[in-house]
């Protein structure tokens, strides 16, 4: 089997890495990947808005089944290009998709079918947001409805902060915008949920906890994801079957309703406040950093998962896991989220030595000759998996000492919640 993953980041080396294990594969392409895939499968640099020259590749190399890993192709409708031309495809269609690319779809998905989240209001202008702003309670949430890579999300505590995100957002900050998405404030815990769905069917697939602040203790910037660890300290079987049937079984249920299916994972962002979920967002993929925290967990071969996904038989596959901690601490540029250098060599990365359960997954990294560089904010995630999450994070912290890249910082506390209690 020839297969072809979609995306360049550590979600997608983890699951490069996974699939190469499996006994019915004989070829990966990715594209484009980085220098970790490179290792194990052939990178193509193509521009992912080009479906067409994807598809033109894809067909010439008999490539069977495609992984879509980030989001936006996903949105933009890869997987019903792809499927046009007799492609399988694992991910969302268009449709489905719109769970992600839209904040506004879903909230109104979440009224439509009673799905636990934070009230809300749209509204189309500057003037009726900024009318109910100025009677609100303080802090409240600005949204931009669009994919914003993360940022379109302002937490505002007060008037002057979130008259200037209405602003900014109907400025076109992230694209032009026909409304702008006001919600309540939740305070809790977020915890992340991940499903596998075969369009009739589905299983869950593991929960996380991400650290997305840029500084230690949770404060600065939001990143894409600084770690994370698997299992989150919420999850619970009660809570786990609040979540199935009050969100995940109601969403599915909606995508049929509009005449569609769910097909891929589902990663629901959630607010947990006093063992009650609450829906923060959708994403149509699998997390990042959190793909690669719990991927390494799973006992089943990762390949017939996701090929019986798109025969839709999910139901004849038993995923099994194997119940160690997992911890993942990503390794950034110095300046990242804001500037940082591109280019930068990491001497060391080839003399690392890892342990038979600790994993090294490349995100923004290219090799040149034979030296690899770091070109992006997030550069490398180290995975650890033990019986405790202390352990697997001093493994980690061991191994960055080792290798002493100059050009990169982390942060030491990932998981401080449930090792530093
Ligand atoms: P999102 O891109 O929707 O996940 O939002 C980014 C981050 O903003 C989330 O991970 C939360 O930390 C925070 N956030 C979003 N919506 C809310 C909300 N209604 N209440 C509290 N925090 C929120
Ligand atoms: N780790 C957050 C995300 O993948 O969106």
């Amino acid at each position: 089997m020839i297969v072809g993953i979609i995306g360049s980041g550590g979600r997608e080396h983890a699951i490069c890495h996974s699939l190469n294990k499996s006994k019915k594969i004989n070829k990966i392409y990715c594209f484009p990947g980085n220098a970790g895939t490179s290792n194990i499968a052939e990178n193509i640099n193509i521009n992912l808005d080009e479906f067409e020259k994807l598809k033109d590749f894809i067909l010439q190399k008999n490539i069977e089944l495609v992984v879509v890993g980030p989001e936006k192709p996903l949105v933009n409708g890869i997987t019903d290009y792809l499927e046009g031309f007799g492609i399988k495809v694992f991910g969302p269609n268009k449709i489905a998709s719109q769970l992600e690319g839209s904040k506004i779809f879903t909230k109104n998905l979440c009224k439509k079918y009673n799905i636990p989240t934070a009230n809300f209001g749209i509204f189309k202008n500057q003037i009726d947001a900024k009318n109910f702003l100025g009677k609100s309670n303080y802090p409240i949430v600005i949204k931009a409805d669009n994919l914003a890579a993360g940022k379109g999300v302002y937490i505002c505590e007060n008037s002057d902060q979130s008259n200037q995100a209405v602003k900014e957002i109907f400025d076109g900050k992230f694209g032009k915008a026909e409304n702008v998405l006001i919600e309540e404030f939740l305070k809790g815990e977020e915890m992340s949920f991940f499903i596998i769905s075969d369009g009739s069917s589905f299983q869950s697939f593991g929960t996380a906890q991400d650290h997305k602040r840029v500084l230690e203790g949770d404060k600065g910037k939001n990143t894409g994801g600084m770690g994370a660890y698997s299992p989150s300290r919420l999850i619970n079987n009660e809570l786990e079957k609040k979540i199935l049937d009050k969100i995940i079984k109601p969403t599915l249920k909606a995508m049929i309703d509009l005449k569609t299916s769910y097909k891929g994972f589902l990663y629901a962002g959630l607010m947990i406040i006093k063992n009650e979920p609450y829906l923060i967002e959708y994403n149509v993929r699998m997390g990042d950093p959190e793909c690669q925290t719990l991927i390494p967990k799973l006992n089943t071969d990762f390949y017939e998962i996701i090929n019986a996904c798109c025969e839709n038989r999910l139901d004849t596959i038993k995923i099994k896991w194997n119940n160690k901690k997992s911890l993942c601490v990503v390794l950034c540029s110095k300046g990242y989220p804001d500037t940082y250098k591109k280019n930068v060599e990491i001497k060391n990365i080839t003399q690392l030595n890892l342990g038979s359960s600790d994993y090294l997954f490349h995100a923004g990294t290219l090799k040149k000759n034979k030296t690899t560089l770091a070109i992006g904010g997030r550069v490398l995630n180290f995975v650890s998996l033990s019986n405790d999450f202390s352990t697997a994070r001093n493994k980690i912290h061991q191994y960055i000492v080792n290798l002493n890249w100059s050009g990169g910082f982390f942060r030491k506390d990932i998981g401080y919640k449930v090792i530093d209690k």
